[in-house]
This record gives C-alpha cells, structure tokens and sequence, in this order.
C-alpha cells in the first residue's frame, strides 16, 4: 500500500503527528510505523515549531494559517488538525470564553476553507470536552455543520487518554471526517486497552529532581492558608493517572489548579520530560531546544501521540481493508 499523505495544520510541537507516523517507544512499547508520511506541516508558535524540527525529518512551517492560500497545498489523504481550544475551555473562564464568538474559536474554517478545496479521504480534529457546551452548546453543531457543508460526513467521541495507556485523564473530543459515507459507517474509534489498570503517574515521574522545581516555603504557607477556603493545591496521587496538564504548565503555581506533586512536606512541578512523558512522548523526544517556560506550552497543547496512534490506526484499519477486498476480487 502506498502511504498516506497526511497534511497537518496547527501542529504545535507534533504530538498528533508522531501518533499518525508512529514508529516510537513509549513505557516499554513498540507503536509501529504507519503506513503514512507527512507531506505539509503549520504552524504559528515558531517556539513549538523549533521543537518539532528537532524531531522530525521532514520541517515544519512556522506561518500564520490564515496568509496560507488553500491552492498552494499539497495534495493528501488525511487533514490532521487539533484547533485552538482555548475559546472552549472551561478553565478559560477569565476572560470568560467566547467560543465561536471569539477570533481564535473560528479558526477551524481554516480546516474548512481547505478541505473544502483540497477534498482529502478523511480528517481528524481534536478540541477540549468544554467545545460541546460552548455558546450554550450552539458552537459544536454548528462546527459539525461546517463540516457537512464542505462534502463530510461526520463522527465524534469524547476519548479519554488514561483508557489508551496514557498516564493522564485527559478529555477530548476527536472529530473524524470521511468523503465516502461506507468509510463513515465502518469506522470505529478505538477499543480501550487499559480497563481496569490504569497507567499510573508513578512510572512516569524522574528520581533526580533540582531544586528549581520545589514551590518555595512561603508560597506553601499561603496555599495551606488558601486552601481551607478554595480548592486549590492539586496535588496529584502518583497511584493514579494525572489530572489533566494544560499549556499553562509554564505559569503554574501553588494557587492554580494545576496538578502539583508533593514528595513529604515539600511541594513541586513537573519537569519538562515529566509533562512530556504524562503526554507519552517518548523519551528520546527532543525538548530542550527552547526555554523551559516554551517546552511546558507546547507540550501542554499537545495531543497525546499515544492516543492518536490508536485513532490513527482505525482509520488506517479501513484503507487496508479496502485494499485487501479489492485484492482478492481482482484474483477471483
Ligand atoms: C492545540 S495546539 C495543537 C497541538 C498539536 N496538534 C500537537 O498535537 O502537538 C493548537 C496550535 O495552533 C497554533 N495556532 C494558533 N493559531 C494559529 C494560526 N492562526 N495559524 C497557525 N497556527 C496557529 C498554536 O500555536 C498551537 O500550537
């Protein structure tokens, strides 16, 4: 089989596309190469685009979607493209969010705009739970509707990381898009793989850790203080998959409600490889070529590659199938 032309638009620092292209090690398991090569990548964090240089073979453009003329595309088989999601999100409730209403929230009619010219087999669009309650739960129809309008036919499901391997409850609503309606109606997202046991935050986390990630005393004080009235101070159970990470790793601190970590009395961050690893990137993933404030962004944006392997594989699933039918009737 020849391989897949994947073009991928908001690319960050690559988790969707290490998921469709596989062929890495995560916790002590192969996920095999995909029969798919990218073609075309975008995005406009030149930051996040330094790191997906530094791990992929082929670059990475660092463009602003909206300059990019659909017509000067190349050709391909699957459109990847996980949109901005901070105009859904329920954490970005200051400013409160905007959904459709807000600039950033309307960027997926730039998959639109280039789906609709450049017609490939399927797409996949990833976005946080919160888009479909967004504008009083108008934003997601209407998306979907985008969507159908430009030749697609339509499914979703909310996939939670942790039920994929993934050491992180991580939420999010994958849309997949098909130009044939068969391809539609055969297409399952992906089993579970881990049902009861889950992959627990233990594995993930390093033994040497310097002391610029230890929150300071007071900053402790005030948090303990803080707390008898808000529910602040995440700290994590490492027997448990994390709650989920998010770009705002790079400003966490102890009155945020980002997952913490908390090793005797002392109080910490993630490390940069640690929120990498709770992504399941593997550890031969290149972060350090940007400050660590640049890494915590770009890989709190992130797709889990691990998860997107798996959705990749059930659509890689229908082409061989495909291939396989059309095989054995040509030598019937
Ligand atoms: C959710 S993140 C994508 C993460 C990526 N799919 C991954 O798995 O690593 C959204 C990305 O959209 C990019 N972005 C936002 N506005 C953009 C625009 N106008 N043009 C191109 N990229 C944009 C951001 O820089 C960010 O990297």
């Amino acid at each position: 089989m020849d391989r897949l032309k994947i073009l991928s638009l908001f690319s960050g620092c690559g988790g969707m596309d290490l998921g469709i292209l596989g062929n890495f090690k995560y916790l002590n398991k192969t996920y095999n190469q995909l029969p798919t090569e990218i073609v075309y990548a975008v995005d406009n964090d030149s930051y996040a685009v330094e790191i997906y240089n530094a791990n992929f073979s082929h670059n990475c453009l660092v463009a602003d979607i909206k300059n990019i003329n659909e017509k000067d595309l190349p050709d391909h088989d699957i459109l990847v493209g996980g949109f901005p999601c901070q105009s859904f999100s329920v954490v970005a409730q200051n400013p409160p969010r905007l959904g459709i209403k807000d600039e950033k929230g309307q960027l997926f009619f730039e998959i639109c705009r280039i789906l609709k010219e450049k017609q490939p087999r399927f797409f996949i669009a990833e976005n946080v739970k919160g888009i479909l309650s967004a504008n009083k739960k108008r934003a997601f129809p209407l998306i979907i509707q985008e969507f159908q309008k430009v030749g697609y036919h339509v499914t979703y499901q909310v996939l939670n990381a942790s039920d994929y391997g993934v050491p992180q409850k991580r939420e999010r609503v994958f849309i997949i898009g098909f130009k044939k309606f068969e391809d539609c109606f055969k297409f399952q997202f992906p089993q579970r793989t881990t049902t009861n046991e889950k992959i627990p935050l233990k594995l993930v986390l390093e033994d040497e850790i310097e002391d610029k990630y230890f929150f300071s005393q007071k900053a402790i004080e005030g948090m303990l203080k803080a707390k008898k009235i808000m529910n602040k101070g995440r700290v994590q159970n490492i027997n448990q998959p994390c709650n989920t990470i998010s770009s705002h790793l790079a400003k966490v601190s102890l009155n945020s409600t980002d997952p913490v970590l908390k090793q005797d009395d002392s109080y910490r961050r993630f490390t940069p490889r640690e929120a990498a690893r709770i992504q399941s990137f593997p550890n031969d993933f290149i972060l350090n070529v940007v400050s660590e404030n640049r890494q915590y962004k770009a890989i709190g944006n992130a797709v889990p590659p691990v998860l997107m392997w798996h959705i990749s594989g059930q659509i890689i699933n229908l082409v061989i199938e495909e291939e396989k039918q059309k095989y054995s009737l040509e030598c019937a």
